[in-house]
């Protein structure tokens, strides 16, 4: 699996699923990219370790993998088809909003449906690279 440069990969968290809001979250997500690939799984708890490998020294780590791993998650490949866009990643990362939704601008989908920082309801990659290998952990395994 190979992402291209105007893809990224994006994930909608436990607590979305939770609360009924899959459709709501994926309508904010609609409107500024096409999703071309979607698929919702239980994720282990060895695949969620790598999956947050960056994070690996935080001290939420344990938690925010415990966290991630209670239900299904949905992960999806969204593509941005205007070709004068470039910056793809900025773009999620924008409509998304802070990580922490308390500091997220309104109109953001964590300002509107995240609970807490540790429930903040979507992933989205911060880069390139980390959009590739996050699809392909999700996609394809370990
Ligand atoms: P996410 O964008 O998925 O990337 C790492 C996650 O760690 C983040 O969203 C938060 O849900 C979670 N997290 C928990 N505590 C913190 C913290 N203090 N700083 C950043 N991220 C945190």
């Amino acid at each position: 699996m190979i992402i291209k440069e105007n893809q990224t990969f994006c994930m909608l968290k436990p607590d979305v699923i939770k609360r009924n809001l899959v459709g709501k979250v994926l309508t904010e997500i609609e409107k500024h990219f096409k999703i071309i690939k979607i698929e919702s799984k239980q994720l282990d708890t060895l695949t969620i370790e790598e999956f947050y490998r960056d994070h690996k020294e935080k001290f939420f780590f344990k938690d925010m993998v415990k966290r991630l791993g209670v239900s299904m998650v949905i992960g999806c490949i969204l593509e941005i088809q205007d070709n004068k866009e470039k910056d793809i990643i900025g773009k999620l990362r924008k409509i998304m909003g802070a990580t922490n939704p308390g500091n997220a601008e309104e109109g953001t989908i964590r300002n509107m449906y995240a609970l807490s920082i540790d429930e903040n309801s979507v992933h989205g990659s911060d880069s390139l690279d980390n959009a590739q290998r996050e699809a392909k952990l999700f996609f394809e395994g370990i």
